[in-house]
Protein backbone atom coordinates (compact mmCIF):
# COMPACT_ATOMS: atom_id res chain seq x y z
CA UNK A 1 0.00 0.00 0.00
CA UNK A 2 1.56 3.50 -0.92
CA UNK A 3 -0.12 5.65 1.42
CA UNK A 4 -2.47 5.09 4.62
CA UNK A 5 -3.65 8.06 5.76
CA UNK A 6 -4.76 11.58 4.40
CA UNK A 7 -2.99 14.67 5.08
CA UNK A 8 -6.49 15.68 6.95
CA UNK A 9 -7.02 12.21 8.57
CA UNK A 10 -3.51 14.02 10.67
CA UNK A 11 -4.66 16.86 12.10
CA UNK A 12 -6.28 15.32 15.01
CA UNK A 13 -4.03 12.18 15.14
CA UNK A 14 -2.46 11.77 18.72
CA UNK A 15 1.45 12.35 18.95
CA UNK A 16 3.77 9.22 18.08
CA UNK A 17 0.79 8.06 15.53
CA UNK A 18 2.48 6.33 12.46
CA UNK A 19 1.53 8.18 9.33
CA UNK A 20 2.06 7.26 5.60
CA UNK A 21 1.08 9.27 2.98
CA UNK A 22 1.05 10.47 -0.21
CA UNK A 23 0.79 13.35 -2.67
CA UNK A 24 3.10 16.28 -3.82
CA UNK A 25 5.61 18.74 -2.65
CA UNK A 26 3.65 21.93 -1.99
CA UNK A 27 6.24 23.91 -1.27
CA UNK A 28 10.12 22.95 0.38
CA UNK A 29 12.19 25.15 3.01
CA UNK A 30 15.17 24.54 4.56
CA UNK A 31 15.77 26.26 8.35
CA UNK A 32 19.39 25.71 9.49
CA UNK A 33 19.42 21.94 8.24
CA UNK A 34 15.81 21.01 8.97
CA UNK A 35 14.00 20.93 5.55
CA UNK A 36 10.13 21.66 6.01
CA UNK A 37 7.69 20.48 2.61
CA UNK A 38 4.54 21.28 2.64
CA UNK A 39 2.82 17.82 1.53
CA UNK A 40 -0.11 18.06 -1.01
CA UNK A 41 -2.63 15.67 -1.44
CA UNK A 42 -6.95 15.84 -2.17
CA UNK A 43 -7.30 16.67 1.27
CA UNK A 44 -5.45 19.53 2.05
CA UNK A 45 -1.61 19.91 3.43
CA UNK A 46 0.52 18.71 6.21
CA UNK A 47 3.66 19.47 7.20
CA UNK A 48 6.51 17.08 6.79
CA UNK A 49 9.81 17.53 8.69
CA UNK A 50 13.45 15.80 7.61
CA UNK A 51 16.04 16.26 10.68
CA UNK A 52 19.73 16.37 9.59
CA UNK A 53 20.52 14.94 13.20
CA UNK A 54 18.59 11.98 12.35
CA UNK A 55 18.89 9.72 8.57
CA UNK A 56 21.82 11.02 6.94
CA UNK A 57 20.79 9.59 3.81
CA UNK A 58 17.44 10.64 3.88
CA UNK A 59 17.35 14.17 4.64
CA UNK A 60 20.26 14.11 1.44
CA UNK A 61 17.26 12.51 -0.30
CA UNK A 62 14.71 15.16 0.55
CA UNK A 63 17.53 17.88 -0.23
CA UNK A 64 16.68 16.84 -3.92
CA UNK A 65 12.76 17.93 -3.27
CA UNK A 66 11.50 20.40 -5.44
CA UNK A 67 7.90 21.29 -6.03
CA UNK A 68 5.83 19.50 -7.83
CA UNK A 69 7.37 15.89 -7.41
CA UNK A 70 5.01 13.29 -6.50
CA UNK A 71 6.43 11.60 -3.08
CA UNK A 72 5.50 9.34 -0.42
CA UNK A 73 6.34 9.80 3.14
CA UNK A 74 6.00 7.46 6.09
CA UNK A 75 6.86 9.04 9.65
CA UNK A 76 5.30 9.84 13.07
CA UNK A 77 2.96 12.15 14.15
CA UNK A 78 4.19 14.87 16.25
CA UNK A 79 3.10 18.45 18.25
CA UNK A 80 4.52 21.11 16.37
CA UNK A 81 7.10 23.00 18.68
CA UNK A 82 5.34 25.69 20.65
CA UNK A 83 4.88 29.05 18.28
CA UNK A 84 5.36 27.48 15.53
CA UNK A 85 1.57 26.12 14.73
CA UNK A 86 -0.05 27.24 12.08
CA UNK A 87 -3.94 27.85 12.41
CA UNK A 88 -4.77 28.79 9.23
CA UNK A 89 -4.28 25.12 8.66
CA UNK A 90 -6.36 22.03 10.01
CA UNK A 91 -3.35 20.09 10.25
CA UNK A 92 -1.24 23.06 11.33
CA UNK A 93 -0.89 21.69 14.99
CA UNK A 94 1.33 18.75 13.78
CA UNK A 95 3.85 17.92 11.81
CA UNK A 96 4.87 14.53 10.26
CA UNK A 97 8.58 13.82 11.54
CA UNK A 98 9.94 11.69 8.16
CA UNK A 99 11.40 8.36 8.00
CA UNK A 100 11.01 7.27 5.18
CA UNK A 101 10.61 8.79 1.58
CA UNK A 102 10.04 7.67 -1.92
CA UNK A 103 10.03 9.96 -4.75
CA UNK A 104 7.43 8.63 -6.82
CA UNK A 105 8.08 10.59 -9.71
CA UNK A 106 10.41 14.08 -10.45
CA UNK A 107 8.66 17.18 -11.93
CA UNK A 108 10.35 19.85 -14.21
CA UNK A 109 9.81 23.20 -12.47
CA UNK A 110 6.69 23.85 -12.81
CA UNK A 111 5.28 26.83 -15.06
CA UNK A 112 3.34 28.61 -12.51
CA UNK A 113 3.19 28.33 -8.59
CA UNK A 114 0.39 26.18 -7.63
CA UNK A 115 -0.89 28.82 -4.76
CA UNK A 116 -3.79 31.00 -4.68
CA UNK A 117 -3.70 34.46 -6.00
CA UNK A 118 -0.96 34.59 -8.09
CA UNK A 119 -1.43 36.39 -11.12
CA UNK A 120 -1.62 34.24 -13.81
CA UNK A 121 -2.65 34.66 -17.22
CA UNK A 122 -5.65 32.26 -18.18
CA UNK A 123 -3.87 31.18 -21.42
CA UNK A 124 -0.68 29.81 -19.28
CA UNK A 125 -3.61 27.99 -16.71
CA UNK A 126 -5.82 26.48 -19.41
CA UNK A 127 -2.52 25.42 -21.08
CA UNK A 128 -0.88 23.39 -18.14
CA UNK A 129 -4.93 22.80 -16.75
CA UNK A 130 -3.72 19.42 -14.97
CA UNK A 131 -1.34 22.02 -12.92
CA UNK A 132 -4.26 24.88 -12.25
CA UNK A 133 -6.28 22.08 -11.32
CA UNK A 134 -3.90 21.19 -8.28
CA UNK A 135 -4.91 24.56 -6.81
CA UNK A 136 -7.17 24.97 -4.12
CA UNK A 137 -9.41 26.99 -5.96
CA UNK A 138 -10.31 24.85 -9.00
CA UNK A 139 -9.88 21.54 -6.91
CA UNK A 140 -13.18 23.16 -4.34
CA UNK A 141 -14.74 24.21 -7.81
CA UNK A 142 -14.34 20.66 -8.81
CA UNK A 143 -15.56 19.09 -5.36
CA UNK A 144 -18.58 22.21 -5.25
CA UNK A 145 -19.99 20.75 -9.03
CA UNK A 146 -19.58 17.48 -7.55
CA UNK A 147 -21.63 18.09 -4.49
CA UNK A 148 -24.49 19.81 -6.94
CA UNK A 149 -25.02 16.79 -9.36
CA UNK A 150 -24.78 14.38 -6.14
CA UNK A 151 -27.23 16.22 -4.22
CA UNK A 152 -29.66 16.51 -7.44
CA UNK A 153 -29.82 13.12 -8.37
CA UNK A 154 -30.61 12.00 -4.92
CA UNK A 155 -33.58 14.18 -4.91
CA UNK A 156 -34.68 13.12 -8.50
CA UNK A 157 -34.43 9.52 -7.65
CA UNK A 158 -36.16 9.97 -4.45
CA UNK A 159 -38.77 11.87 -6.56
CA UNK A 160 -39.06 9.05 -8.98
CA UNK A 161 -37.86 10.63 -11.70
CA UNK A 162 -35.76 7.80 -14.15
CA UNK A 163 -32.19 9.19 -15.34
CA UNK A 164 -32.44 8.34 -18.98
CA UNK A 165 -29.70 8.69 -22.23
CA UNK A 166 -30.21 10.22 -25.36
CA UNK A 167 -28.10 10.27 -28.20
CA UNK A 168 -25.05 12.72 -28.83
CA UNK A 169 -24.67 11.67 -32.68
CA UNK A 170 -28.00 13.17 -33.23
CA UNK A 171 -30.24 15.47 -35.63
CA UNK A 172 -30.73 19.31 -35.46
CA UNK A 173 -33.19 20.14 -32.43
CA UNK A 174 -34.92 23.37 -32.02
CA UNK A 175 -33.09 25.82 -29.58
CA UNK A 176 -31.69 28.31 -32.80
CA UNK A 177 -28.22 28.31 -32.00
CA UNK A 178 -25.79 26.97 -34.76
CA UNK A 179 -25.34 23.16 -34.78
CA UNK A 180 -22.19 21.14 -34.51
CA UNK A 181 -21.89 18.88 -37.37
CA UNK A 182 -20.19 15.56 -37.56
CA UNK A 183 -20.04 13.85 -41.14
CA UNK A 184 -20.97 10.28 -41.38
CA UNK A 185 -18.57 7.76 -42.99
CA UNK A 186 -21.39 5.17 -43.52
CA UNK A 187 -23.73 7.38 -45.28
CA UNK A 188 -21.54 10.05 -47.24
CA UNK A 189 -22.69 13.19 -47.89
CA UNK A 190 -24.68 13.07 -44.79
CA UNK A 191 -24.08 14.85 -41.04
CA UNK A 192 -24.78 14.32 -37.66
CA UNK A 193 -25.80 17.04 -35.36
CA UNK A 194 -24.65 17.38 -32.33
CA UNK A 195 -27.63 18.06 -29.53
CA UNK A 196 -28.21 21.56 -28.57
CA UNK A 197 -30.60 20.00 -25.95
CA UNK A 198 -32.10 16.89 -25.33
CA UNK A 199 -35.44 18.58 -26.36
CA UNK A 200 -36.59 16.34 -29.11
CA UNK A 201 -35.70 12.77 -27.46
CA UNK A 202 -37.13 13.95 -23.67
CA UNK A 203 -40.18 14.66 -25.39
CA UNK A 204 -40.70 11.60 -27.18
CA UNK A 205 -39.43 9.91 -24.05
CA UNK A 206 -43.27 11.45 -22.57
CA UNK A 207 -44.82 9.74 -25.41
CA UNK A 208 -43.05 6.20 -24.44
CA UNK A 209 -44.67 6.77 -20.92
CA UNK A 210 -41.47 7.35 -18.93
CA UNK A 211 -43.47 10.11 -17.34
CA UNK A 212 -40.50 11.17 -15.23
CA UNK A 213 -37.23 11.77 -17.31
CA UNK A 214 -33.81 13.60 -16.21
CA UNK A 215 -30.70 13.31 -17.47
CA UNK A 216 -27.09 15.49 -16.98
CA UNK A 217 -26.68 16.50 -20.54
CA UNK A 218 -23.83 17.32 -22.21
CA UNK A 219 -25.13 20.29 -24.66
CA UNK A 220 -23.34 21.92 -27.83
CA UNK A 221 -23.80 24.97 -29.63
CA UNK A 222 -21.92 26.76 -32.08
CA UNK A 223 -22.55 30.47 -30.93
CA UNK A 224 -20.45 33.30 -29.89
CA UNK A 225 -18.49 32.72 -26.56
CA UNK A 226 -19.01 35.12 -23.46
CA UNK A 227 -18.47 34.44 -20.02
CA UNK A 228 -21.59 32.44 -19.16
CA UNK A 229 -21.50 30.06 -22.54
CA UNK A 230 -19.16 27.65 -23.78
CA UNK A 231 -19.55 25.42 -27.01
CA UNK A 232 -20.12 22.50 -24.77
CA UNK A 233 -22.20 22.54 -21.46
CA UNK A 234 -24.51 20.60 -18.95
CA UNK A 235 -27.72 20.94 -18.49
CA UNK A 236 -29.54 19.34 -15.85
CA UNK A 237 -32.81 18.62 -18.05
CA UNK A 238 -36.14 16.93 -17.15
CA UNK A 239 -39.28 16.40 -18.06
CA UNK A 240 -42.94 15.07 -17.16
CA UNK A 241 -46.08 14.16 -17.87
CA UNK A 242 -49.61 14.91 -16.63
CA UNK A 243 -47.95 17.81 -15.56
CA UNK A 244 -48.84 21.85 -14.80
CA UNK A 245 -46.35 24.72 -14.21
CA UNK A 246 -47.45 24.30 -10.19
CA UNK A 247 -45.97 21.08 -9.99
CA UNK A 248 -42.68 21.78 -12.05
CA UNK A 249 -41.73 24.96 -9.76
CA UNK A 250 -42.83 22.90 -6.47
CA UNK A 251 -40.49 20.48 -7.74
CA UNK A 252 -37.72 22.78 -8.78
CA UNK A 253 -37.80 24.70 -5.79
CA UNK A 254 -37.84 21.68 -3.68
CA UNK A 255 -34.61 20.67 -5.66
CA UNK A 256 -32.63 23.56 -5.38
CA UNK A 257 -33.64 23.85 -1.72
CA UNK A 258 -32.03 20.21 -1.51
CA UNK A 259 -28.64 21.64 -3.33
CA UNK A 260 -28.71 24.57 -0.62
CA UNK A 261 -28.79 22.23 1.72
CA UNK A 262 -25.95 19.89 0.87
CA UNK A 263 -23.72 22.34 -0.58
CA UNK A 264 -24.10 25.58 1.49
CA UNK A 265 -26.16 23.79 4.51
CA UNK A 266 -28.96 26.18 4.50
CA UNK A 267 -32.66 26.30 4.46
CA UNK A 268 -33.37 28.01 1.02
CA UNK A 269 -36.31 30.14 1.13
CA UNK A 270 -39.44 29.07 -0.89
CA UNK A 271 -41.59 29.33 -2.79
CA UNK A 272 -39.78 31.76 -5.13
CA UNK A 273 -40.92 34.91 -6.12
CA UNK A 274 -42.69 35.27 -9.32
CA UNK A 275 -42.83 38.09 -12.06
CA UNK A 276 -44.58 37.99 -15.48
CA UNK A 277 -42.66 39.25 -18.35
CA UNK A 278 -44.66 41.90 -18.70
CA UNK A 279 -44.04 42.81 -14.79
CA UNK A 280 -40.25 42.41 -14.78
CA UNK A 281 -39.87 44.65 -18.17
CA UNK A 282 -41.79 47.21 -16.79
CA UNK A 283 -40.42 47.32 -13.55
CA UNK A 284 -36.43 45.77 -13.92
CA UNK A 285 -35.84 46.62 -18.07
CA UNK A 286 -35.03 42.98 -17.71
CA UNK A 287 -36.66 39.52 -18.31
CA UNK A 288 -33.96 38.50 -15.89
CA UNK A 289 -33.81 40.88 -12.89
CA UNK A 290 -31.37 40.96 -10.61
CA UNK A 291 -33.82 41.14 -7.02
CA UNK A 292 -30.13 41.85 -4.54
CA UNK A 293 -31.47 45.38 -5.21
CA UNK A 294 -34.14 47.82 -6.12
CA UNK A 295 -34.04 50.56 -8.40
CA UNK A 296 -37.17 49.76 -10.11
CA UNK A 297 -38.27 51.94 -13.31
CA UNK A 298 -41.19 54.75 -13.24
CA UNK A 299 -43.56 54.93 -15.91
CA UNK A 300 -43.11 58.86 -16.64
CA UNK A 301 -45.08 59.25 -19.97
CA UNK A 302 -48.17 61.56 -18.85
CA UNK A 303 -45.67 63.97 -17.11
CA UNK A 304 -43.76 64.85 -20.51
CA UNK A 305 -47.52 64.44 -22.93
CA UNK A 306 -47.18 68.55 -23.65
CA UNK A 307 -43.88 68.69 -23.66
CA UNK A 308 -41.67 71.35 -25.89
CA UNK A 309 -39.03 68.70 -26.68
CA UNK A 310 -38.68 67.54 -30.17
CA UNK A 311 -37.84 64.43 -29.45
CA UNK A 312 -40.11 63.53 -26.73
CA UNK A 313 -42.98 64.51 -28.49
CA UNK A 314 -42.41 62.07 -31.39
CA UNK A 315 -41.59 59.27 -29.40
CA UNK A 316 -45.20 59.98 -27.34
CA UNK A 317 -46.97 60.80 -30.83
CA UNK A 318 -45.95 57.00 -32.29
CA UNK A 319 -47.21 55.70 -29.11
CA UNK A 320 -44.18 54.99 -27.34
CA UNK A 321 -43.17 55.71 -23.65
CA UNK A 322 -41.11 57.71 -21.39
CA UNK A 323 -39.75 55.70 -18.54
CA UNK A 324 -37.53 56.89 -15.45
CA UNK A 325 -34.77 55.05 -13.84
CA UNK A 326 -33.73 56.71 -10.18
CA UNK A 327 -30.31 56.32 -9.19
CA UNK A 328 -29.19 56.66 -5.35
CA UNK A 329 -25.84 58.67 -6.18
CA UNK A 330 -24.62 60.24 -9.57
CA UNK A 331 -25.30 64.09 -9.14
CA UNK A 332 -21.59 64.45 -9.39
CA UNK A 333 -21.17 61.95 -12.41
CA UNK A 334 -19.22 63.48 -14.39
CA UNK A 335 -20.09 64.50 -18.69
CA UNK A 336 -17.84 61.15 -19.18
CA UNK A 337 -19.52 59.38 -16.73
CA UNK A 338 -22.77 60.74 -18.19
CA UNK A 339 -21.48 59.48 -21.57
CA UNK A 340 -20.91 56.39 -20.37
CA UNK A 341 -23.96 55.34 -19.26
CA UNK A 342 -25.66 56.53 -22.72
CA UNK A 343 -23.53 54.62 -24.72
CA UNK A 344 -24.90 51.44 -22.55
CA UNK A 345 -28.23 52.90 -23.61
CA UNK A 346 -27.74 52.94 -26.81
CA UNK A 347 -25.93 49.20 -27.05
CA UNK A 348 -29.48 47.88 -25.56
CA UNK A 349 -30.46 49.76 -28.46
CA UNK A 350 -32.27 53.30 -27.22
CA UNK A 351 -31.65 56.07 -29.61
CA UNK A 352 -30.28 58.06 -26.04
CA UNK A 353 -30.69 59.27 -22.77
CA UNK A 354 -31.55 62.24 -21.07
CA UNK A 355 -30.05 62.58 -17.58
CA UNK A 356 -31.35 64.59 -14.60
CA UNK A 357 -28.83 65.02 -11.63
CA UNK A 358 -30.52 66.07 -8.66
CA UNK A 359 -27.68 68.31 -7.20
CA UNK A 360 -27.93 70.73 -4.53
CA UNK A 361 -27.77 73.78 -6.39
CA UNK A 362 -31.32 72.29 -7.78
CA UNK A 363 -31.57 70.05 -11.49
CA UNK A 364 -28.79 69.35 -13.80
CA UNK A 365 -30.00 68.60 -17.27
CA UNK A 366 -28.54 68.91 -20.87
CA UNK A 367 -32.27 69.59 -22.23
CA UNK A 368 -33.72 70.98 -18.57
CA UNK A 369 -35.13 74.21 -21.20
CA UNK A 370 -37.14 71.90 -23.07
CA UNK A 371 -38.51 69.68 -20.58
CA UNK A 372 -39.28 72.21 -18.52
CA UNK A 373 -38.06 72.75 -14.71
CA UNK A 374 -41.45 71.92 -13.82
CA UNK A 375 -41.87 68.72 -15.38
CA UNK A 376 -38.63 67.51 -14.48
CA UNK A 377 -39.24 68.14 -11.02
CA UNK A 378 -42.25 66.49 -10.90
CA UNK A 379 -40.56 63.13 -12.42
CA UNK A 380 -37.98 63.66 -9.81
CA UNK A 381 -40.80 63.42 -7.16
CA UNK A 382 -42.38 60.45 -8.97
CA UNK A 383 -39.48 58.45 -9.93
CA UNK A 384 -38.09 58.91 -5.84
CA UNK A 385 -35.02 60.18 -6.57
CA UNK A 386 -32.86 61.59 -3.75
CA UNK A 387 -30.82 64.23 -2.81
CA UNK A 388 -27.50 63.87 -4.77
CA UNK A 389 -28.75 61.04 -7.08
CA UNK A 390 -29.54 60.94 -10.85
CA UNK A 391 -32.08 60.11 -12.52
CA UNK A 392 -32.41 59.06 -16.41
CA UNK A 393 -34.98 59.54 -19.03
CA UNK A 394 -35.87 56.87 -21.71
CA UNK A 395 -38.02 58.06 -24.69
CA UNK A 396 -38.72 55.13 -27.15
CA UNK A 397 -40.88 52.58 -28.37
CA UNK A 398 -41.74 50.74 -24.62
CA UNK A 399 -39.74 47.58 -24.59
CA UNK A 400 -36.94 49.42 -26.02
CA UNK A 401 -37.05 52.35 -23.66
CA UNK A 402 -37.26 49.56 -20.77
CA UNK A 403 -34.79 47.82 -21.78
CA UNK A 404 -32.32 50.53 -22.07
CA UNK A 405 -32.60 51.33 -18.60
CA UNK A 406 -32.50 47.73 -17.65
CA UNK A 407 -28.92 47.53 -19.15
CA UNK A 408 -28.38 51.05 -17.20
CA UNK A 409 -29.93 49.81 -13.87
CA UNK A 410 -27.36 47.27 -13.49
CA UNK A 411 -24.83 49.39 -14.47
CA UNK A 412 -25.19 51.91 -11.94
CA UNK A 413 -25.75 49.21 -9.53
CA UNK A 414 -22.41 48.13 -10.44
CA UNK A 415 -20.26 51.40 -10.31
CA UNK A 416 -22.56 52.70 -7.09
CA UNK A 417 -21.71 49.31 -5.47
CA UNK A 418 -25.37 48.65 -4.50
CA UNK A 419 -24.74 44.87 -5.06
CA UNK A 420 -24.52 43.08 -1.87
CA UNK A 421 -21.99 40.57 -2.52
CA UNK A 422 -22.86 37.51 -1.04
CA UNK A 423 -26.90 35.91 -1.01
CA UNK A 424 -29.34 34.60 -3.52
CA UNK A 425 -32.40 35.91 -5.11
CA UNK A 426 -34.39 34.05 -6.87
CA UNK A 427 -37.23 34.74 -9.34
CA UNK A 428 -39.90 32.71 -11.51
CA UNK A 429 -40.57 34.70 -14.82
CA UNK A 430 -43.48 33.50 -16.67
CA UNK A 431 -45.81 34.20 -19.60
CA UNK A 432 -42.99 34.75 -22.16
CA UNK A 433 -44.27 36.24 -25.51
CA UNK A 434 -45.03 33.18 -27.40
CA UNK A 435 -43.13 34.66 -30.65
CA UNK A 436 -40.91 37.74 -31.58
CA UNK A 437 -40.41 39.56 -34.36
CA UNK A 438 -36.85 39.22 -36.86
CA UNK A 439 -36.68 42.29 -37.98
CA UNK A 440 -33.86 41.52 -40.28
CA UNK A 441 -35.46 38.46 -41.60
CA UNK A 442 -38.92 39.44 -41.35
CA UNK A 443 -40.27 36.51 -39.64
CA UNK A 444 -41.50 35.49 -36.22
CA UNK A 445 -39.58 33.24 -34.60
CA UNK A 446 -40.51 31.32 -31.48
CA UNK A 447 -39.13 33.08 -28.37
CA UNK A 448 -38.68 29.43 -26.67
CA UNK A 449 -38.87 26.97 -29.33
CA UNK A 450 -41.72 25.60 -31.60
CA UNK A 451 -42.93 23.23 -29.30
CA UNK A 452 -43.58 25.27 -26.11
CA UNK A 453 -47.29 25.80 -25.38
CA UNK A 454 -49.39 29.12 -26.05
CA UNK A 455 -51.81 30.01 -23.42
CA UNK A 456 -55.15 28.70 -23.92
CA UNK A 457 -57.09 31.50 -23.93
CA UNK A 458 -54.79 33.50 -26.50
CA UNK A 459 -54.95 31.04 -29.14
CA UNK A 460 -58.14 32.26 -30.84
CA UNK A 461 -55.57 35.15 -32.18
CA UNK A 462 -52.30 33.39 -32.40
CA UNK A 463 -52.05 33.56 -36.72
CA UNK A 464 -53.73 37.02 -36.57
CA UNK A 465 -51.55 38.97 -34.00
CA UNK A 466 -48.31 37.00 -33.31
CA UNK A 467 -46.73 39.01 -31.09
CA UNK A 468 -49.59 39.33 -28.56
CA UNK A 469 -49.66 35.33 -27.71
CA UNK A 470 -48.74 34.21 -24.44
CA UNK A 471 -46.37 31.08 -24.10
CA UNK A 472 -46.60 28.49 -21.09
CA UNK A 473 -42.66 29.07 -21.16
CA UNK A 474 -40.95 30.34 -17.56
CA UNK A 475 -37.45 31.01 -16.74
CA UNK A 476 -35.76 30.64 -13.37
CA UNK A 477 -33.63 33.63 -12.82
CA UNK A 478 -31.24 33.38 -9.48
CA UNK A 479 -29.27 37.12 -8.96
CA UNK A 480 -29.93 38.55 -12.69
CA UNK A 481 -28.88 35.47 -14.60
CA UNK A 482 -30.59 33.33 -16.47
CA UNK A 483 -30.13 29.54 -15.25
CA UNK A 484 -33.17 27.86 -16.72
CA UNK A 485 -35.75 27.91 -19.24
CA UNK A 486 -38.20 25.36 -19.84
CA UNK A 487 -42.53 25.34 -20.82
CA UNK A 488 -45.26 23.42 -21.24
CA UNK A 489 -45.64 21.36 -24.28
CA UNK A 490 -48.15 21.67 -27.36
CA UNK A 491 -49.11 18.03 -27.34
CA UNK A 492 -52.24 18.80 -29.68
CA UNK A 493 -51.81 18.67 -33.25
CA UNK A 494 -53.74 21.28 -34.70
CA UNK A 495 -51.98 23.89 -32.09
CA UNK A 496 -48.40 22.37 -33.33
CA UNK A 497 -49.34 22.98 -37.34
CA UNK A 498 -50.60 26.79 -36.30
CA UNK A 499 -47.23 27.56 -34.78
CA UNK A 500 -45.62 26.07 -37.59
CA UNK A 501 -47.65 28.45 -40.01
CA UNK A 502 -46.85 31.63 -37.63
CA UNK A 503 -43.09 30.88 -37.83
CA UNK A 504 -43.24 29.95 -41.90
CA UNK A 505 -41.83 26.37 -41.48
CA UNK A 506 -44.17 24.63 -44.18
CA UNK A 507 -45.39 21.53 -43.69
CA UNK A 508 -42.86 19.32 -45.81
CA UNK A 509 -40.36 20.72 -44.11
CA UNK A 510 -41.55 20.53 -40.51
CA UNK A 511 -41.64 16.89 -41.29
CA UNK A 512 -38.91 16.57 -42.37
CA UNK A 513 -37.25 18.37 -39.27
CA UNK A 514 -39.31 17.12 -36.60
CA UNK A 515 -41.32 14.56 -38.50
CA UNK A 516 -40.40 12.11 -36.02
CA UNK A 517 -41.86 14.05 -33.23
CA UNK A 518 -45.08 14.89 -34.99
CA UNK A 519 -45.56 10.97 -35.68
CA UNK A 520 -44.63 10.18 -32.06
CA UNK A 521 -47.69 12.67 -31.30
CA UNK A 522 -50.35 11.49 -33.27
CA UNK A 523 -50.13 8.10 -30.74
CA UNK A 524 -51.78 9.49 -27.46
CA UNK A 525 -49.00 12.11 -26.34
CA UNK A 526 -50.02 13.16 -22.72
CA UNK A 527 -49.28 16.37 -21.53
CA UNK A 528 -46.28 17.15 -20.73
CA UNK A 529 -43.83 19.93 -19.94
CA UNK A 530 -40.13 20.46 -18.29
CA UNK A 531 -37.11 22.46 -18.05
CA UNK A 532 -33.55 22.36 -18.11
CA UNK A 533 -30.73 24.59 -16.01
CA UNK A 534 -27.14 25.26 -16.29
CA UNK A 535 -25.11 23.21 -14.06
CA UNK A 536 -21.79 25.36 -15.06
CA UNK A 537 -23.82 28.74 -13.93
CA UNK A 538 -25.12 27.24 -10.77
CA UNK A 539 -21.60 25.72 -10.02
CA UNK A 540 -20.08 29.13 -10.88
CA UNK A 541 -23.04 31.07 -8.82
CA UNK A 542 -22.20 28.63 -6.04
CA UNK A 543 -19.15 29.06 -6.01
CA UNK A 544 -18.68 32.76 -6.73
CA UNK A 545 -16.40 32.10 -10.04
CA UNK A 546 -16.64 34.75 -12.30
CA UNK A 547 -17.46 32.58 -15.75
CA UNK A 548 -18.26 29.58 -15.95
CA UNK A 549 -14.95 28.26 -17.46
CA UNK A 550 -13.45 28.01 -13.63
CA UNK A 551 -16.13 25.39 -13.00
CA UNK A 552 -15.16 23.13 -15.85
CA UNK A 553 -12.44 21.21 -15.73
CA UNK A 554 -11.43 21.07 -19.05
CA UNK A 555 -12.98 24.19 -21.20
CA UNK A 556 -12.34 26.21 -23.94
CA UNK A 557 -11.56 30.06 -24.68
CA UNK A 558 -13.43 32.55 -25.99
CA UNK A 559 -12.21 31.26 -29.72
CA UNK A 560 -13.38 27.49 -28.56
CA UNK A 561 -10.11 26.12 -28.33
CA UNK A 562 -8.69 24.28 -25.80
CA UNK A 563 -5.35 25.13 -25.18
CA UNK A 564 -4.28 21.62 -23.48
CA UNK A 565 -5.23 19.68 -26.38
CA UNK A 566 -5.43 21.85 -28.84
CA UNK A 567 -8.00 21.30 -30.75
CA UNK A 568 -9.88 21.97 -33.29
CA UNK A 569 -7.17 20.39 -35.32
CA UNK A 570 -6.85 20.37 -38.76
CA UNK A 571 -7.68 16.83 -40.21
CA UNK A 572 -5.29 14.38 -43.05
CA UNK A 573 -6.53 14.44 -46.22
CA UNK A 574 -6.98 10.63 -46.23
CA UNK A 575 -9.48 11.36 -43.25
CA UNK A 576 -11.44 13.45 -45.22
CA UNK A 577 -11.68 11.09 -48.25
CA UNK A 578 -12.93 8.61 -46.41
CA UNK A 579 -15.38 10.84 -44.86
CA UNK A 580 -16.05 11.74 -48.57
CA UNK A 581 -15.23 15.15 -47.94
CA UNK A 582 -12.80 17.97 -49.56
CA UNK A 583 -11.33 21.21 -48.18
CA UNK A 584 -11.61 24.05 -50.71
CA UNK A 585 -8.47 25.79 -50.64
CA UNK A 586 -7.94 29.70 -49.76
P1 LIG B 1 -32.34 26.84 -23.08
O1 LIG B 1 -31.84 26.94 -24.46
O2 LIG B 1 -32.92 28.07 -22.46
O3 LIG B 1 -33.49 25.73 -22.97
O4 LIG B 1 -31.17 26.32 -22.15
C1 LIG B 1 -31.39 26.05 -20.77
C2 LIG B 1 -30.23 26.52 -19.92
O5 LIG B 1 -28.99 26.00 -20.39
C3 LIG B 1 -27.95 26.92 -20.08
N1 LIG B 1 -27.23 27.29 -21.32
C4 LIG B 1 -25.90 27.42 -21.42
N2 LIG B 1 -24.92 27.31 -20.50
C5 LIG B 1 -23.66 27.48 -20.90
N3 LIG B 1 -23.28 27.75 -22.17
C6 LIG B 1 -24.22 27.87 -23.15
N4 LIG B 1 -23.83 28.10 -24.40
C7 LIG B 1 -25.60 27.72 -22.78
N5 LIG B 1 -26.77 27.77 -23.45
C8 LIG B 1 -27.74 27.50 -22.55
C9 LIG B 1 -28.58 28.15 -19.48
C10 LIG B 1 -30.00 28.02 -19.96
O6 LIG B 1 -30.91 28.67 -19.10
N6 LIG B 1 -34.53 22.44 -24.23
C11 LIG B 1 -34.73 23.73 -23.53
C12 LIG B 1 -35.23 23.52 -22.13
C13 LIG B 1 -36.68 23.07 -22.02
O7 LIG B 1 -37.53 23.68 -22.67
O8 LIG B 1 -36.94 22.14 -21.24
C14 LIG B 1 -33.39 24.47 -23.50
O9 LIG B 1 -32.35 23.95 -23.82
O10 LIG B 1 -28.49 28.05 -18.07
Amino acid sequence: MIREHLALDLAEARPGAAARLAGWVHRRRDHGGLIFIDLRDRSGLVQVVFDPKGDAQLHRQAEQLRSEFCVAVEGEVAPRPAGTENPKLPTGRVEVRARKLTILNPSPTPPFEIVEGAPLSEELRYTYRYLDLRREKPRRLMRLRHDIVQAMRRFLDQEQFLEIETPVLNKSTPEGARDFLVPSRLSPGKFYALPQSPQLFKQILMVAGAERYYQVARCFRDEDLRADRQPEFTQLDLELSFTDEEEIFSIMERLFAAIWQAVRGEKLPTPFPRLTYTEAMARYGTDKPDLRFGMELTELTELFRETGFKRFQEVIGAGGRVVGLAAPGGADFSRKDLDDLIQVAKSAGAGGLVPVQVTANGLVCPVLKHLGEEALQKAVAEARVPAGGLLLLAADRPRMAQAALGACRLELAKRLKLIPESGFRFLWVTEFPMFHYNEQEKRWEAEHHPFTAPFEADLPAMEKEPGKIRSRAYDLVINGVELGSGSIRIHRKETQEGVFRVLGIPEPEALDRFGFLLEAFRYGAPPHGGIAFGVDRLTALLGGADSIREVIPFPKTQKGIDLMVGSPTEVSSDQLKGLGLGLKKG
